[in-house]
């Protein structure tokens, strides 16, 4: 069993709302073991370039509430290639680092996959606004993007009710269509389209008719940015058949909007719960691990099995929002 002395932690990917939380948890965990920890800023692209920082308990405070991440992130092509790993794996030694803890999405874990592989000790931390991530229920982040979904459906709706109008809103997600599941049932959407099940735009304008039909004085309909049929193309469907629809239909896309801001508590508690959590797995010396939360408990899963997989959406809950819709 390895004495652990020193690790380092980067953020990596696209940001999302409680990172830092996370780093916090990183190191103060860390730190009350007696290790010492090092931030790597950028991301990979920091660990290639050699961008690593001492963190002390100080250096993490008063950012638990912030958005984003203070040590950045970065999308890094280099790296997947063997020389980019072999240039992070110089910088990691020159450091004296024992293990690396990685906060971040899909990328970022098949990324620790392959430090893995190569013999490093890595482990990682979900964080993603798309919830996504294989051998994890929620990661860090989604919580707030639904959140910040659902304000904009709730403020939609107040235009929408006044002037007889549906909106169609489109929100983050990449090909996981979990935040506007989530948000189009706590909304009260009378259309959600994902990529796990897709719709055409004359079904989606058929319902939007449908509800214009029974009465309603407002529809939503909540697009994951994955789903085939987008705002666009319901747009150009709505073009050719505005009048038998009844409701005049605007097009809100939400974007970046949707991963910024403050973290919700739910989400600060989950980061600082995963943080510690992988400071504690490398202490038990697990290596090579995605350290997630499945049905509320931490729940270690080999980084091998995650990668190429993802965790869909659960359509099945589309039902439920249709029951709801009438
Ligand atoms: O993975 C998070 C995410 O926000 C996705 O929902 C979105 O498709 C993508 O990142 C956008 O990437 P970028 O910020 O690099 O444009």
């Amino acid at each position: 069993m390895q004495t652990m002395k020193k690790i380092a932690v980067l953020t990596s990917g696209g940001d999302a709302p409680g990172m830092n939380a996370a780093v916090r948890a990183v190191t103060r965990g860390a730190l009350s073991k007696g290790w010492e920890v090092m931030g790597v800023h950028n991301g990979y692209a920091g660990l290639l370039g050699d961008e690593f920082q001492r963190l002390q308990a100080r250096d993490v405070g008063g950012i638990v509430h912030l958005g984003g991440t203070v040590l950045g992130s970065a999308r890094c092509p280099e790296f997947v290639q063997p020389h980019g790993r072999k240039q992070a794996l110089g910088h990691l030694a020159k450091h004296g680092i024992d293990a690396l803890v990685v906060v971040g999405g899909n990328g970022s874990q098949s990324g620790s996959a392959s430090l893995a592989r190569e013999g490093f000790a890595v482990v990682g931390v979900p964080s993603t606004i798309d919830n996504d991530l294989y051998g994890n229920d929620v990661s860090i982040g989604c919580d707030t993007a639904i959140n910040i979904t659902l304000e904009a459906i709730d403020r939609l709706r107040t235009t929408a009710s006044s002037h007889r109008r549906a909106f169609a809103v489109e929100t983050m997600g990449r090909n996981c269509g979990y935040i506007a599941l989530m948000a189009g049932i706590a909304g009260g959407a009378e259309v959600i389209a994902l990529p796990e099940q897709e719709l055409e735009p004359a079904e989606v304008a058929e319902r939007l008719r449908a509800a214009y039909q029974r009465g309603k004085t407002h529809a939503l309909a909540v697009i994951a940015e994955g789903a085939r049929c987008g705002v666009h193309e319901l747009m150009q469907y709505y073009g050719a058949h505005r009048k038998s629809i009844g409701f005049d239909l605007r097009v809100t896309r939400l974007g970046h909007v949707v991963r910024g801001g403050i973290p919700s508590a739910a989400d600060r508690v989950l980061a600082t719960r995963l943080g510690a959590a992988a400071v504690d797995t490398l202490a038990e010396s697990a290596r090579g691990v995605l350290v997630g939360m499945v049905r509320g408990d931490i729940v270690i899963t080999p980084l091998e099995e995650i990668t190429g997989r993802t965790r869909p959406a659960d359509a099945s809950l589309l039902e439920l929002a249709r029951v709801m819709a009438i």
